[in-house]
C-alpha cells in the first residue's frame, strides 16, 4: 500500500517511518525545505529513541520518502494522513488553519479514491468540516473520498513501542470502505492482536481529548494529595503504590512530581475545556486538573525557598530540564515555570540536561548558565534541584555530589532517592508528598 503523511513534526515523521518499519510504501511531506533536507541526509529534527534507525533504514530500503511537494505524497496514495500542528490559541481552543489549509491542498490534488485522515488531536466535528471544505475544493473534478478520524496515543521517548505495540487503535468514520482500508494498513496490529475500537468520527475525535484528560486528572489527583501527605506525614509513593494496586485504579500516572507538562496534556486540557464550553458544559474537574498543574509548579518554588530562606544570591543546580525523560522537548516543561519563579526570587541557575539543553536555550531566561556534566553544574551550588527523572540522574555518586556544593540543599522533584538515606549521607533532602 502507498500512504501519504502531511507534517514531519513528531507525529507525522513517527506515524511514516513506523508504517515504512510495516513495509508500506510512506511519502511524507512538508513544506520546510531544510527540514526535508536534512531528514532526506537521514537528519531528524528532534531526538526520539531508536527512530533515527528506522529512519535511515527505510531511507536506505526506498519505503521512506521525504518531500517538500505535496502533490508527490498524496498522487500515488491510497490513504492520505494529516498531521501537522493544531497549536492552542489565546482562549485554548485549537488552531485549525494548518488542518484547513492542507486539507483544501489535498482536494486540489485528489484525483481516484482516497482516505484522509487526520492523526493530529482536532476539535469533535473537524473531520466532518474537512470533509465539506474538500468537496467544495475538488473544483467539479472527479474524486470520491472518504475522511477518517485516527487519534495517535504516542508517548515522547516511546513512541516508537506506542505505535508497535499500542494498547489499542482508534478508528473513526463512516464508509465500511475506508474502515477495511485502514484495518488493512494496520494489519500488523491486528496479527498480535491489539484491539481496535472501530467508530464514528466525533467519537474517535472525542477519544483521544478523553484519554489525554484522564491521564492529566491522575496526575493532578496524586500532585494535589502528595500536599497532604506532607501535611500528615504520610508517603505519597506508597499510597500510590497502594491505590494502583487496586485493578480498577491501576498504577500508572500517579507519580507526584512537579506538574505535567509537554505538548499534548496541557493542551488537550485546555482545548477540551473550551470545546465544551462552546457547547455549554463545564468540565469541572478537568478545569481543576489544569488549575491543581499550575499550583503545583508555584509550591515547588515555594518548597525550596521555604526550606533555603531567601533566594537572593544564591545558586541552584537544577539537573533535567524537558518535561519529562527521553526528549529534547521543552514545550510546557515544569522546569520553565520553576527556574523563572527561582530567578525572579534572585536564585542564580546551573542547569544540565542530556538531551535538552539546545531547546532550552531558546525557552529559559538568558542567564542560565549551562553545563555538560551533573557534577559541573553542582559545583559551588547551595542546592540541587532534580526536574526530570533521567535515567543517567537516578545514580548520582553522591560523595561527589556533597563536596561539589556549597550547601547539602537536595530538592528531588521526582521522588527518585530514598528520604532516609539521603539524609544519612549528609544531604538536606525534600521531594514531594514524602517527609
Ligand atoms: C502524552 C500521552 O501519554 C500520549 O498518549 C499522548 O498521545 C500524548 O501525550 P507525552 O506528553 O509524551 O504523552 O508524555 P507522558 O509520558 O504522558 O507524560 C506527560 C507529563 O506528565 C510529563 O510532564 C510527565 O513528567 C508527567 N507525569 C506523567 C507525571 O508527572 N506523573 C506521572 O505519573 C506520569
Amino acid at each position: 500500500m502507498h500512504i501519504g503523511i502531511i507534517g514531519t513534526g513528531y507525529v507525522g515523521l513517527v506515524t511514516g517511518a513506523c508504517f515504512a518499519e510495516f513495509g508500506v510504501n510512506v511519502v511524507c511531506v512538508d513544506r520546510e525545505e531544510q527540514k526535508i533536507a536534512a531528514l532526506n541526509s537521514g537528519k531528524l529534527p528532534f531526538y526520539e529513541p531508536g527512530l533515527a534507525t528506522i529512519v535511515e533504514k527505510n531511507l536506505k530500503k526506498g519505503l521512506l520518502r521525504f518531500t517538500t511537494r505535496l502533490s508527490e505524497a498524496v498522487g500515488p496514495s491510497l490513504v492520505v494522513f494529516i498531521a501537522v500542528g493544531t497549536p492552542p490559541r489565546g482562549d485554548g481552543s485549537a488552531d485549525l488553519s494548518y488542518v484547513e489549509d492542507v486539507a483544501k491542498e489535498v482536494a486540489l490534488n485528489l484525483e481516484g479514491y482516497k482516505v484522509i485522515v487526520t492523526k493530529s488531536t482536532v476539535p469533535v466535528g473537524t473531520g466532518r468540516r474537512l470533509k465539506e471544505l474538500i468537496r467544495e475544493n475538488l473544483e467539479g473534478r472527479e474524486g470520491s473520498f472518504d475522511v477518517a478520524s485516527n487519534p495517535e496515543f504516542l508517548r515522547e521517548g516511546s513512541a516508537i513501542e506506542d505505535f508497535m505495540r499500542p494498547n489499542r487503535v482508534v478508528i473513526g468514520a463512516e464508509s465500511p470502505q475506508a474502515i477495511a482500508i485502514l484495518k488493512d494498513l494496520y494489519n500488523p496490529l491486528y496479527l498480535i492482536e491489539t484491539p481496535f475500537v472501530i467508530t464514528d468520527m466525533e467519537t474517535a475525535e472525542l477519544i483521544k481529548y478523553a484519554s489525554n484528560s484522564f491521564l492529566a486528572m491522575k496526575i493532578s489527583y496524586i500532585n494535589e494529595l502528595s500536599r497532604l501527605c506532607e501535611r500528615l506525614g504520610a508517603d505519597v509513593r506508597t499510597v500510590a503504590r497502594a491505590i494502583g494496586l487496586d485493578r480498577r485504579i491501576g498504577p500508572k500516572f500517579l507519580h507526584a512530581g512537579p506538574g505535567f507538562g509537554g505538548s499534548c496534556f496541557p493542551k488537550d486540557t485546555r482545548a477540551i475545556i473550551s470545546l465544551a464550553r462552546e457547547n455549554g458544559i463545564d468540565l469541572k474537574m478537568i478545569e481543576t486538573s489544569v488549575l491543581v498543574n499550575e499550583e503545583q509548579k508555584t509550591l515547588m518554588g515555594e518548597k525550596i525557598k521555604a526550606a533555603m530562606g531567601p533566594l537572593e544570591g544564591k545558586t541552584l543546580a537544577v539537573l533535567g530540564l524537558s518535561f519529562k525523560p527521553n526528549t529534547d522537548d521543552m514545550r510546557e516543561a515544569p522546569a520553565i515555570t520553576i527556574i523563572e519563579r527561582l530567578m525572579g526570587e534572585g536564585a542564580e541557575i546551573r542547569a544540565y540536561d542530556p538531551a535538552s539543553i539546545a531547546s532550552a536555550k531558546k525557552v529559559l531566561p538568558k542567564e542560565v548558565l549551562y553545563f555538560q556534566d551533573p557534577y559541573e553544574a553542582a559545583r559551588g551550588a547551595n542546592g540541587l534541584v532534580i526536574m526530570t527523572e533521567w535515567n543517567e540522574l537516578r545514580n548520582l555518586e553522591m560523595d561527589r555530589m556533597l563536596k561539589l556544593l556549597r550547601e547539602p540543599y537536595f530538592f528531588d522533584l521526582r521522588n527518585i532517592y530514598e528520604p532516609a538515606r539521603m539524609r544519612e549521607a549528609g544531604f538536606k533532602y525534600y521531594s514531594v508528598g514524602r517527609t
